[in-house]
């Protein structure tokens, strides 16, 4: 097990839903599970007049978010982690003078004995980072003679390109890279990581792994939610920038990355790099057409009960042209992958919850069993990313009985066999990671706007583009009548079920 030394965290808009929906629960397990440091203090800061106590209260005692984790574990340990916490309240604005901010920080450090390092972590609207990095260095509370610094900022990194660069060289006037930490949660995710495990860790998959072998790739995320009480900011998102930009093109960056020269952070970054700057850019407005749909949700019944349309929802602009469900089609220019298509969508208010990566194997070279349909039973191997974690393949067996009657069969994995094995929350892991100050599960600068570059030509053609069409689909279905027109009558999307192993064609909406 790696070291974590002794260290600070100072939380930046503690008061904020992320805090004690994910960060404190995720530190509670970090701390129930004896993986931080016995000299660590944790320091929410933000704009609200709070006391150690009131916010210990807010986001310790009376968290919804632990209260289920509370009924199992002991009092004394449920204080003991709340005395680690405490609060500064920033006054009017994040940017104002750091001098009582840095005092208080010196006054833990001392209390507790946490040395110098500290991580900054941005849990706070975007447009603030740059300000707060900046304040920070005017204080001289970035340097790192006394102690590493590290910042940790979330997403979203940028709303386009152009934005995500100059962040980017806004951070950079502040902190060096090495000491960023970009948060994707998706990285955090044990399936997502194990896509390099089962693509680099197996003689098995790697040399099946390329245009000879692989007919195309599919990669499904849908929610079944719908913007909840998020409108406000996914209207000025939208799929695309909520989920694709970052979460799904990391994902994608995995399936096409290079096997790296070894683990080490760099190396997985630098192949990653290489992978998004091969995805082929697509600029040209007929190409843009055929290749991207976009739609948004109507209102419906589900289940019973009366779904909201998108353009009903609370924050949302009643003639919204924001996208709640994206389907992108594209190609990736490499040796390996060419002329090999990736069929990637994403949406809320879909029928379930699920998120797969499906390889979809070509056909035998050489069919010497003639059987009608052959060609629609194609080898699959499915990676669940959630839920019912786990790995499918799909392949051909004989029908007991006199001649050659193929049908599919299941070779499945699943990650809940493991029952010994704790799994990390995404968060708990990220966090820890950025405590060791391991970035592999980080972005670097150079990914971020790798993903943009692919990412803004297909913005810029939705918002102005000629011919952009939004389609509607009803809540609880899967998106738009016409999203298997992408496929061009080569394949539809496998619409999976909540359950690993079962047959696309119907699922069951809970
Ligand atoms: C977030 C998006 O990054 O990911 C949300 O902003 C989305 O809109 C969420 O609901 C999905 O995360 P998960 O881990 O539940 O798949």
């Amino acid at each position: 097990m790696k070291k974590t030394n002794d260290q600070m965290l100072v939380i930046f808009g503690a008061s904020g839903d992320l805090t004690a929906r994910k960060l404190i629960p995720a530190l509670f397990n970090l701390h129930l599970a004896k993986q931080l440091p016995e000299n660590f203090a944790v320091l929410g800061v933000s704009r609200s007049n709070m006391s150690d106590t009131s916010f210990r209260d807010r986001v310790v005692f009376n968290s919804d978010y632990l209260k289920e984790k509370f009924k199992k574990h002991k009092e004394t340990d449920i204080q003991a982690f709340a005395e680690r916490l405490h609060y500064e309240d920033l006054g009017q604005s994040y940017d104002t003078d750091y001098g009582k901010l840095r005092k208080r920080i010196e006054d833990l450090k001392a209390k507790h004995d946490t040395s110098g390092n500290i991580i900054y972590y941005l849990s706070t609207p975007p447009t603030l980072y740059e300000t707060i990095a900046q304040n920070l260095s005017e204080a001289g509370m970035n340097g790192q003679n006394n102690g590493w610094k590290r910042l940790v900022v979330e997403k979203p990194f940028g709303y386009s390109l152009e934005t995500a660069k100059k962040l980017n060289k806004g951070l950079h006037q502040y902190f060096s890279e090495e000491q960023i930490y970009r948060i994707d949660h998706y990285l955090g995710k044990e399936t997502v990581q194990n896509l390099l495990v089962t693509r680099f860790a197996n003689s098995i998959f790697e040399p099946l792994w390329n245009r000879n072998y692989i007919e195309h790739v599919e990669i499904t995320n849908a929610e079944s939610v719908g913007v909840e009480k998020r409108g406000g900011y996914y209207d000025k998102s939208g799929a695309l920038r909520d989920m694709f930009q970052n979460h799904l093109l990391q994902i994608v960056s995995l399936v096409v990355m290079e096997p790296p020269i070894g683990a080490e952070a760099e190396e997985i970054r630098n192949e990653k790099v290489k992978a998004l700057k091969s995805l082929r850019v697509m600029t040209d407005e007929k190409e843009l057409f055929e290749n991207t749909i976009r739609a948004q949700y109507v209102g419906s019944v589900v289940n019973g009960e009366k779904v909201k349309g998108y353009r009903e929802e609370d924050g949302v602009d009643p003639n919204s042209t924001t996208e709640t469900f994206a389907a992108v089609k594209f190609y990736v220019d490499n040796w390996r992958w060419h002329g090999v298509p990736f069929y990637v969508r994403t949406a809320k208010r879909m029928p379930t919850k699920v998120t797969e990566v499906v390889i979809h194997f070509k056909e035998p070279h050489h069919q010497i069993f003639n059987e009608p349909g052959m060609h629609k039973k194609d080898n699959k191997l499915i990676i669940r990313i959630q839920p019912d974690e786990g790995i499918l393949i799909k392949f051909g067996v004989k029908v007991p009985g006199q001649g050659f009657r193929v049908e599919r069969a299941n070779l499945d994995f699943y990650y809940s066999s493991l029952a010994e094995t704790y799994v990390m929350e995404a968060y708990e892991r990220l966090l820890l990671d950025a405590m060791q100050g391991d970035a592999t599960l980080y972005a670097r600068a150079d990914e971020v706007e790798a993903a943009w570059e692919f990412v803004d030509p297909i913005l810029n053609y939705w918002q102005n583009g000629k011919d952009v069409r939004m389609f509607g689909y009803s809540a609880g279905v899967w998106g738009p009548e016409n999203s298997d027109s992408l496929f061009n009558g080569n394949g539809f999307w496998r619409n999976p079920s909540e359950n690993l192993a079962d047959d696309p064609g119907y699922c069951v909406i809970c």
